[in-house]
């Protein structure tokens, strides 16, 4: 029964960040929600939790080589589908963007291929969760040259990327921005991501917290970290930028 009370209580922990920047709930695209009904209970979730704007980001990689007109596509259907379904209590669904996979598989060509961004050409990107075997310095110069802001998804879960690293320290000196994944901070991928993620924080290294809610487990474990009281107070603690997407 207490499990049960714990469970269900829910709070505005992540009302500062007024926006999530990194969720695959675009229904039935990659590996994340299967269906709009499940978007649906997600964002319901989301919304109890403080966020009002929600950014779809689906992948774009080996495994999931998503087309741009397709997502844009299916995007506009949902969106018509959500604004007629009476639902005005859901976090407002403002834009689709990508989370683009840099490694050796997979690619887009700055400049010459289509990419979904954020506002003022961010571009999230995120590296193999398992192999160190591309730092894609040339890829980050292009994009950068070409206007772009990038923005790394996750770098608690990359196993292989120490934060004292000398790949981190170029990726800052270059102006790369970091996203850590607040489902980290709850243990949701391992004490080391956990522990990482809020190194990241603490050192002032990340400046986003994404969800990167795929599905109702994930939203499910959102809630849980809502009360968890060192994600409490380190939101009270710390500002990060989301708002300003
Ligand atoms: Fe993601």
């Amino acid at each position: 029964m207490l499990d049960f009370l714990k469970r269900n209580k829910t709070n505005k922990t992540f009302a500062p960040l007024v926006t999530d920047m990194h969720c695959h709930l675009l229904p039935g695209v990659d590996d994340g929600s299967s269906n709009i009904q499940e978007t649906i209970d997600c964002l319901n979730i989301m919304a109890s939790l403080g966020f009002e704007k929600v950014y779809f980001t689906p992948h774009f990689q080996y495994n999931y080589p998503n087309d741009e007109e397709d997502i844009l596509q299916r995007f506009a259907t949902l969106k018509k589908q959500l604004s007629t379904s009476g639902l005005e209590s859901l976090p407002e669904v403002n834009l689709i963007a990508g989370e683009y996979r840099f490694d050796p598989r997979f690619a887009r060509r700055p400049g010459i291929d289509k990419v979904l961004t954020l506002p003022g050409k961010k571009l999230l990107c995120e590296f193999s969760l398992h192999y160190n075997d591309y730092m894609p310095i040339e890829i980050f110069s292009e994009y950068i040259k070409l206007g772009y802001t990038l923005i790394l998804a996750h770098p608690e879960r990359y196993p292989y990327m120490g934060i004292h690293s000398k790949e981190v320290e170029t990726m800052k000196q270059m102006g790369i921005f970091f996203q850590v994944n607040v489902l980290s901070l709850n243990g949701f991928y391992g004490d080391t991501a956990m522990k990482k993620g809020f190194e990241y924080i603490e050192t002032g290294l990340a400046e986003y917290l994404g969800t990167d809610t795929h599905n109702m487990r994930y939203a499910s474990a959102l809630r849980d970290t809502a009360n968890n009281k060192q994600v409490q107070k380190m939101m009270q603690k710390h500002t990060f930028l989301n708002s300003q997407l």
